[in-house]
């Protein structure tokens, strides 16, 4: 439906790309406005009282906005840009500890399902600052076990969980989370990787009580170097910057530094401006196509096809995750009786069909499922009924 605003579509006519968990290809509308910037707009941002200054700094306020939008957030001085969502989690973990939100001795929740960005960064900290690491159980299917996330929330001081796992496609029920929360006397700090849910839904931030929201650019449409956190207002304002220069200061003296006002201040450096530029071109796509709404509903229908084609292979070759179209991305992961999921990785390519295989940075996932590896198709707003046919005919010849 919406191919041919993605050029790469034209250059490779043949091309089945089932690959947009990892990343997502680029609508020519964020094409042009980034050769559009260069040609036109570019300069760097907050340094200079010149037209192109100014002028380069509103786009890149404005990407800020465009995503507050999408978040529900009370104020875009509530986003931070970084890299990509590995680094946001590396600077909010290291930032809280630093600034003392997060001590010796505390424990944050983590499910099992986490990508390895929702896990090392921990790692890190627990291993140098004595945090304690505990893990939500996963039913058989890879599913969260919300039992087991109500029975151990009261004791963490942090909850860092994925909004939709990049492997078993399941989209994290907001309301539950929420309900349990309510109900607990002291409320854990609610971190959510956002990186897989951003591409294809609006989260609101503050409805469900989300003190941190982490996601990248380029699985939704923009460059790469892109990404972000949310973090809300009063949280933000007791942190730290781990890292500190130009940009993220008020005043500098030969004693010392006094650090800038929110959100500048955990924002060190030149950004990749450029990149804060094509993701506001990627969210006003997704405005000009009636908005994220659009997208779910196309993409209900691609997942609801898919599934009914999948129950026809052979038992031989298991989907991981639920079966049901309920709370589930258009992500899919499978484990085969006979292949290694790389050898189909690589038959597949062969005709031209893009997937992953391996882990997907999700090892402790694969070890809970007592799974080697899989391998993954995952969709878009790009794909087609016809993508789904030709890597399910695949899947049956192999
Ligand atoms: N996080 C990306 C994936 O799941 C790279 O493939």
């Amino acid at each position: 439906m919406y191919r041919s605003d993605f050029p790469i579509f034209s250059t490779h006519p043949n091309l089945v790309y089932l690959d947009s968990a990892s990343s997502s290809h680029k609508p020519q509308i964020v094409i042009d406005a980034l050769s559009h910037f260069f040609a036109s707009d570019y300069a760097n941002i907050h340094r200079g009282s010149y037209d192109l200054s100014m002028e380069s700094s509103l786009l890149y306020e404005k990407s800020k906005k465009a995503i507050a939008k999408k978040l529900y957030a009370s104020s875009d001085s509530e986003i931070v840009f970084t890299y990509n969502a590995t680094y946001a989690f590396n600077l909010i973990a290291q930032s809280l500890v630093k600034s003392g939100l997060l001590n010796r001795g505390d424990t944050v929740l983590l499910s099992k399902v986490e990508h390895h960005a929702n896990i090392v960064p921990w790692q890190i900290i627990a291993a140098e600052y004595g945090i304690i690491i505990d893990w939500v159980d996963l039913h058989d299917d890879g599913t969260l076990d919300y039992d087991s996330l109500a029975e151990k929330l009261p004791y963490a001081k942090i909850l860092s969980i994925t909004g939709a796992s990049n492997v078993t496609g399941e989209i994290l029920d907001l309301n539950r989370v929420k309900e349990i929360l309510d109900s607990l006397e002291q409320k854990p700090l609610y971190i959510l990787d956002g990186s897989q849910r951003f591409p294809h839904m609006e989260t609101d931030v503050v409805g469900y009580g989300i003190d941190f929201f982490v996601a990248t650019g380029h699985k939704v449409m923009s460059d790469t170097g892109i990404g972000f956190y949310y973090g809300r207002k009063d949280i933000l304002q007791k942190m730290d910057p781990i890292f500190c220069g130009g940009g993220a200061i008020n005043s500098v003296t030969t004693s010392g530094y006094e650090p800038a006002g929110l959100p500048f201040r955990h924002e060190p450096g030149t950004p990749h401006i450029a990149g804060a530029v094509s993701l506001l071109a990627a969210l006003e796509y997704i405005d000009l196509i009636w908005g994220f709404a659009t997208i779910e509903k196309y993409e209900k229908e691609l997942i609801e096809y898919a599934l009914k084609l999948f129950a026809t292979l052979p038992s031989s070759i298991r989907l991981l995750g639920s079966l049901s179209s309920e709370n589930r991305l258009g992500v899919f992961s499978f484990v085969f009786d006979s292949h290694h999921p790389n050898d189909v990785a690589e038959i597949l390519a062969d005709d031209g069909i893009c997937v992953r295989s391996g882990y997907h940075c999700t090892e402790p996932l694969h070890t809970a499922l007592d799974v080697p590896a899989s391998l993954r198709a995952s969709l878009y707003l790009y794909n087609t009924k016809e993508d789904i046919d030709k890597l399910v005919d695949k899947l049956r010849s192999i």
